[in-house]
């Protein structure tokens, strides 16, 4: 476990390259991997948890290749995997575990799926529910893994309606759906990434959205064909929003984040920060692979609103990951920041609604819990020893909160930004002023 130091900066300068997108990364991996033929995915997330997924494909036989930022994965196509000589370790990776059962779920046989300690405390029945009643038999220890998976093909096409608004619950049974007879559907109450969706049809899988319901119901068909094409993952709008939220709050501050992934499922950040009076700016936007791409300018100063910004209801899940990092604006803003709805923190990484509460108290900073968020007041914020629970996103948005401190923070266990943004620390200290 690696400490870091982090202190007080006056502005942030320059042009960032971030990391390629982690969700879409897995996406494009787990999905190459059941098409026919070889994909080149350019770009593709140097993070520990895509890692997490590739060593996993390996495992179950399909052959990847890296070129430089870039893997070559040689399709099996969708009941081609090869069972696994032991369990797949799915590191600290949610998505991982939870897209992969989907696959595994309708091959013809049976494998472990484990995590470390952080995976293996969180809630997996989200996904066993869906995949046994598409008659494939998922078994855990009280709904969390290690998970057993026993598969069958094919599986019973269902629609399923998510319990909560999760794309990783969606992409499983969308995935799961590959492997069905018929039609499988699934119908979120609220929008999440679209990400897989957009991702099979890169693939050449027909995805049917259809809004007019309670929700929005996705259907996939069970006969469809993946077809390999290669492509290019945009950067990671959840990784820009440490170096959007930085700029914005250090007057003086000038970057510019080419190639961001502005996917509007993805892209409340960038509302939000405008809406708060942060001086953000798009460059030039583009469409990359089926996935919408922004150049962005933020320079700092906030002008700030008069009652204090309450983010709740459907907006929470096209933020979800950026709420850390939205923590430390809050003390920045004259009017505070209230976050409610967002209960789904608490079964992260780590519960990251009371590790928020706990450093910005760290801090110095005055912040109310609630079972479902949080309320941070306007605060001069204090160097302090930051705990990052294990969490990459606390560890980076405290390393940014460290920036606006008025003495040195030090982050414990600042290591586990890898799991997302390998380089963060050095990539940061390169533009602070
Ligand atoms: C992700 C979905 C979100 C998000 C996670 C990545 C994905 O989780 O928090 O970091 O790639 O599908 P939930 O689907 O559980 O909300």
């Amino acid at each position: 476990m690696l400490n870091m130091r982090v202190g007080p900066a006056s502005s942030i300068r320059g042009n960032i390259s971030l990391p390629g997108d982690k969700s879409i990364s897995h996406r494009a991996a787990l999905i190459a991997s059941i098409a026919v033929g070889s994909t080149r995915i350019d770009n593709f997330a140097s993070s520990a948890d895509c890692e997490s997924t590739l060593a996993c494909l390996r495992h179950l036989g399909v052959e990847i290749r890296r070129d430089g930022e870039a893997v070559v994965v040689l399709g099996v196509g969708k009941t081609g995997l090869k069972p696994p000589d032991g369990p797949l370790d799915c590191g600290n990776s949610g998505t991982t575990m939870r897209l992969i059962a989907g696959i595994l779920a309708g091959q013809s046989f049976d494998c472990v799926l484990t995590g470390d300690d952080s995976l293996r405390k969180r809630p997996m029945n989200r996904i066993i529910e869906p995949l046994n009643l598409m008659g494939a038999a998922l078994e855990s220890t009280d709904g969390r893994a290690p998970l057993t998976v026993k598969g069958i093909n094919p599986l019973k096409g269902i629609e399923y309606q998510t319990p909560v608004a999760s794309a990783q619950i969606k992409s499983c049974v969308l995935l799961a759906g590959l492997n069905s007879n018929g039609v499988t559907s699934v119908v979120e109450p609220v929008q999440t990434r679209d990400h897989t969706e957009r991702m099979l049809r890169w693939f050449g899988v027909d995805v049917a959205v259809d809004g007019t319901g309670d929700g929005t119901k996705i259907s996939v068909l069970g006969n469809a064909t993946l077809t390999a094409r290669d492509l290019i993952i945009p950067s990671d709008i959840s990784s820009a929003a440490f170096f959007m939220v930085a700029a914005a709050c250090l007057e003086g501050s000038d970057i510019t984040l080419p190639n961001v992934g502005f996917n509007p499922s993805r892209r409340a950040i960038f509302d939000v920060l405008s809406d708060l009076g942060a001086r953000i700016e798009i460059i030039e936007t583009k469409e990359i692979c089926n996935e919408p791409v922004a150049s962005l300018r933020i320079r700092g100063g906030l002008s700030g609103s008069d009652t204090t910004p309450v983010l709740r209801g459907p907006i929470i899940a096209n933020l979800i990951d950026e709420i850390p990092i939205l923590a430390i604006l809050g003390t920045q803003l004259e009017c505070s920041l209230e976050i409610r709805d967002a209960a789904e923190l608490r079964v992260k990484e780590s519960d990251r609604i009371s590790a928020v509460v706990e450093n910005l108290r760290r801090m110095g900073s005055a912040v109310t819990e609630f079972p479902d968020g949080f309320k941070v007041e306007r605060s001069d914020l204090k160097g302090a020893t930051i705990d990052s629970f294990g969490d990459h996103r606390i560890a980076m948005a405290f390393a940014v909160a460290g920036l606006l401190a008025d003495d040195e923070t030090e982050i414990i266990g600042a290591d586990c930004a890898d799991v997302s943004f390998p380089g963060f620390f050095e990539t940061m200290a390169s533009v602070v002023k």
